[in-house]
């Protein structure tokens, strides 16, 4: 018998990266301008670089506590309290854990929160690991999807709530969101924060995008479930160190949770990862000191990739684009359903036909209906604006096949 006939079906189950099938499609092709990873083309500034340098230098090669350096986490409760809107409650530092990217605090978070056969809520579209996470715990998810109007991505907010009963047991968003670019309203935070206290639902927000935000704001921030929650309130906020510091590779993030929580949680990351690499996490503690330095200029460098990109893209006839106002992406549909409709035919073959590597929008949809076809997914973050443009030519010439 084969050992994988022994593994769990929810492990089984788990498809195969969209974006990964998209990218083996163009196996060969040399020349491939690629969009499709949710990261920027622009290297980690050099000062977070030396400090982890530095470190290791230093011989800093052994575990940390579990719940990461006391003075990165003292620094992240800073940062974090310092970005909060008027009147929000200081962010403690003992509600922090440091955890190793995103995507472990998010991972950590549903560990700690679903248990098999518990019914979890999630916006969609949304970047898949969100959705697969809560069903290797052996959950049911059930999503409540965000409707296109005229290009743009909208929540229905009375639909979400009416989804959410006593047996919910987790409610996920993302806002700002990958891939719509679709962020979240003080006051549709503030009716899902109070009718969840009611439910008795737990609140996982990711929020790894906060920082790329285009509106302007009095603070730096999207808005955020931590201007308006109480500390006691059941909500886990996750962020990371990958969009706003340009640390894609180095796998830094935190959560923030209930007080209660932290003992708790500091034991999962023990059986987890044990603790964030201590070089790692002090090349995050200068991310911080600097800032007011780096995320204002990664900022200023994609709302730049998107002014230059968006306006192109939406002068091909045929595409459907509206400006997103946070994240990383321009999230557009071609409209001939007829040719386009199957996002992920479409992608693999704009890599094979035109060179031009983007995700497909199913892989950020669960069981998408026939309005939420025929999407692709362009992440902006570019230092090359013309690349940008060279994209739009190609895709522009490809529907003129
Ligand atoms: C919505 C969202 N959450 C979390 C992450 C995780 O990022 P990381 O694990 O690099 O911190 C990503 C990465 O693309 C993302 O798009």
């Amino acid at each position: 018998m084969e050992a994988k006939t022994n593994m769990r079906q929810a492990v089984l189950n788990l498809e195969e990266s969209m974006i990964r099938q998209v990218a083996n499609a163009g196996m060969g092709r040399g020349d491939v301008l690629k969009f499709w990873f949710g990261e920027s083309d622009e290297v980690t500034p050099l000062v977070i670089r030396d400090a982890a340098a530095a470190s290791l230098g230093q011989g800093e090669t052994f575990y940390s506590h579990n719940l990461g350096l006391p003075e990165l986490r003292d620094a992240i409760a800073a940062y974090s309290t310092a970005l909060r809107c008027a009147g929000a409650a200081p962010i403690d530092a003992g509600r922090i854990a440091v955890t190793s990217g995103g995507v472990n605090a998010l991972m950590l978070a549903v560990q700690a929160l679903v248990d098999a056969g518990d019914e979890v809520v999630a916006v969609t579209p949304v970047w898949p690991n969100l959705t697969a996470q809560p069903v290797i715990m052996g959950a049911t998810v059930k999503c409540v999807s965000l409707k296109p109007v005229a290009g743009q991505w909208q929540l229905d907010l009375p639909e979400l709530l009416a989804a959410i009963t006593p047996k919910t047991r987790l409610l996920i968003v993302n806002a700002p969101n990958n891939p719509t670019g679709w962020t979240l309203a003080r006051g549709e935070q503030e009716a899902i924060l109070a009718h969840c206290r009611q439910t008795g639902t737990w609140i996982l927000a990711d929020e790894v995008y906060e920082r790329l935000y285009f509106e302007p704001t009095s603070h730096g921030a999207a808005p955020s479930f931590l201007d308006i929650a109480l500390p006691e309130d059941r909500l886990v906020v996750v962020n990371s160190f990958s969009k706003s510091f340009l640390m894609t590779g180095w796998r830094l993030g935190w959560l923030v949770m209930p007080p209660a929580m932290t003992l708790h949680m500091g034991k999962l990351l023990e059986f987890n990862t044990s603790c964030a690499p201590v070089f790692v996490q002090r090349a995050g503690l200068v991310a911080i000191e600097h800032a007011a330095d780096i995320t204002p200029r990664v900022v200023n460098q994609l709302k730049t990739c998107r002014d230059t990109l968006v306006p192109l893209l939406q002068a091909v006839p045929g595409v459907q684009l509206t400006s997103p106002k946070g994240g990383m992406y321009a999230f557009f549909r071609l409209e001939d359903q007829t040719r386009f409709g199957d996002s992920l035919a479409t992608a693999k073959r704009l890599v094979v036909e035109a060179g031009l590597g983007l995700a497909p929008g199913n892989a950020f949809m669960v069981n998408p209906g026939p309005a939420a076809q025929g999407w692709l997914r362009w992440c902006m973050a570019s230092q090359d604006l013309a690349r940008l443009g060279q994209g739009v030519q190609r895709l522009e010439r490809w529907l003129g096949l």
